[in-house]
């Protein structure tokens, strides 16, 4: 079982989940359902928080990184242990606002926010801006001139670190849609722009190497770099760089063979290395944020699946079909993802078959988990995926019409509905028929 989950088994031999056993679970709520265990979230998010104040004086701020799990639950969740938020878009601002989150500690990220978001975002009294590129430094001040307002801005920049590879590259990523890169000087000439403009404040830098990272190492290569930058910004134009945020990407353990970072030795290291550079290089300690993302939300979820029918190609393989698939769980289709998978109904059976969990979709692609091991499947019993607290929900989708399944918190053996399951009314909320049809 993956680590940092609070899943054990009963004497039923069900799963159990925050106390809760997934077959009543089930039972109360149907299938495919999404569960969130609410401890797992909050010590996640509180081993950030104690590690920030513990190596860096508290002189720092974890944002949790919204995309990964974004609903207005876990926004309060976030508030309530003192988190700052990373929002991506309008819809994830709006969830925010309408959670009551305080917007002095919301940071608006993206690479093409719209006009209208940016309108919004400013509206809302949001905390910083972290803008992608040039155009939109223009746009916002233009933005926050018409409604006589300075807008506290970072700038996302690519420190040139590719942490995807197995030894990571410390060059070749300027080629990528996010931020402005060091290496041909844009993320200079954005500070010679920035600097002087009359309703922007240049406060912070940002950097976000990457997702689902093992090594330290590219961690503190990319910090090493961003101070660097702080320190020439200083002494090139005087100007004071006060926040350093060195974004998310902490691997979690999916399978066996994933062997995550300790997050707070992250935090430890990075925290003596901006003493020390910061000491060497005559500049002020910045303030720090990161924003984890999938390292808080992931261990905290799972997701229960009726087996429907189960075929077996002779020789070949065995698919156990279940009554979800890409549409709540698009992660193996796009990146081949690897799940460890169980029977939350016969939890503790041996795994003697290999088979392919498949969905429902019209959609060859349509996969959860190709080869893994189980015990043997029959109609009606219980998958448990472990470890979808983060991007499953968050990008899941109504293909062939099928409506979201609802996610459900659950804390001390009790639990209730974050998100209601989507019904075939609200598959067709939106559609018109016109009258001239
Ligand atoms: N900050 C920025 C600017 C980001 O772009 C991201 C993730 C994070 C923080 C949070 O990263 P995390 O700690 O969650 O790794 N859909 C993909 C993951 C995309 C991540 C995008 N950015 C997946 O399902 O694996």
């Amino acid at each position: 079982m993956t680590e940092n989950m609070n899943l054990k088994i009963n004497e039923k031999n069900h799963l159990t989940i925050g106390g809760c056993d997934c077959v009543d679970l089930v039972h109360q709520y149907g299938t495919p359902l999404y569960v969130m265990d609410e401890a797992v979230i909050r010590n996640n998010m509180r081993m950030y928080k104690n590690a920030m104040d513990k190596y860096y004086d508290g002189k720092g701020l974890v944002l949790y990184a919204s995309k990964a799990f974004c609903t207005m639950a876990t926004c309060k969740i976030a508030q309530q242990e003192g988190l700052g938020l990373d929002v991506v878009s309008g819809g994830e601002l709006y969830t925010a606002l309408r959670a009551g989150f305080p917007m002095n500690k919301v940071y608006f990220h993206g690479n093409n926010k719209t006009p209208t978001e940016l309108h919004e975002a400013i509206d809302a009294g949001i905390g910083r801006i972290v803008v992608d590129n040039l155009h939109e430094l223009e746009l916002i001040n233009r933005i926050a001139g018409e409604k006589r307002r300075s807008v506290k801005i970072s700038f996302r920049v690519k420190p040139g670190v590719d942490a995807h590879t197995h030894d990571f590259v410390q060059t070749g990523q300027i080629d990528s849609k996010f931020g402005v890169a060091l290496e041909n000087g844009e993320a200079y000439e954005f500070v010679e722009r920035a600097k002087d403009m009359p309703f922007v404040e240049l406060v912070g830098v940002h950097c976000h190497i990457g997702s689902q990272i093992f090594d330290l190492e590219p961690f503190v290569v990319t910090a090493r770099i961003m101070l660097d930058f702080i320190a020439d910004i200083k002494s090139k134009y005087g100007v004071i760089i006060k926040e350093l945020n060195l974004g998310g990407g902490f691997g979690i353990k999916y399978t066996e063979s994933d062997d995550p970072i300790e997050y707070d030795s992250y935090i430890a290291k990075v925290s003596e290395l901006i003493n020390e550079i910061c000491k060497e290089r005559g500049i002020e300690k910045p303030f720090m944020l990161m924003e984890p993302g999938r390292s808080i939300v992931a261990p905290a979820g799972i997701t229960l699946y009726t087996v429907g029918s189960v075929k077996e190609i002779r020789d070949i393989r065995k698919y156990v079909a279940i009554d979800g698939g890409i549409f709540d769980n698009p992660r193996y289709a796009l990146y081949q993802s690897k799940y460890t998978l169980m029977l939350a109904n016969r939890a503790n059976d041996p795994a003697t078959e290999q088979v392919t969990v498949a969905g429902k979709c019209c959609e060859s692609g349509d996969l959860i988990a190709k080869d893994t091991w189980l015990p043997e499947a029959r109609p009606g019993d219980i998958i448990a995926v472990l470890a979808t607290g983060a991007y499953n929900y968050s990008m899941s989708m109504n293909y062939n019409r099928n409506g979201r399944p609802p996610v459900v918190l659950v804390k001390d053996g009790h639990s209730r509905v974050i998100v209601k399951r989507e019904n075939y009314d609200d598959i067709i909320r939106n559609d018109i028929i016109p009258e001239d049809l």
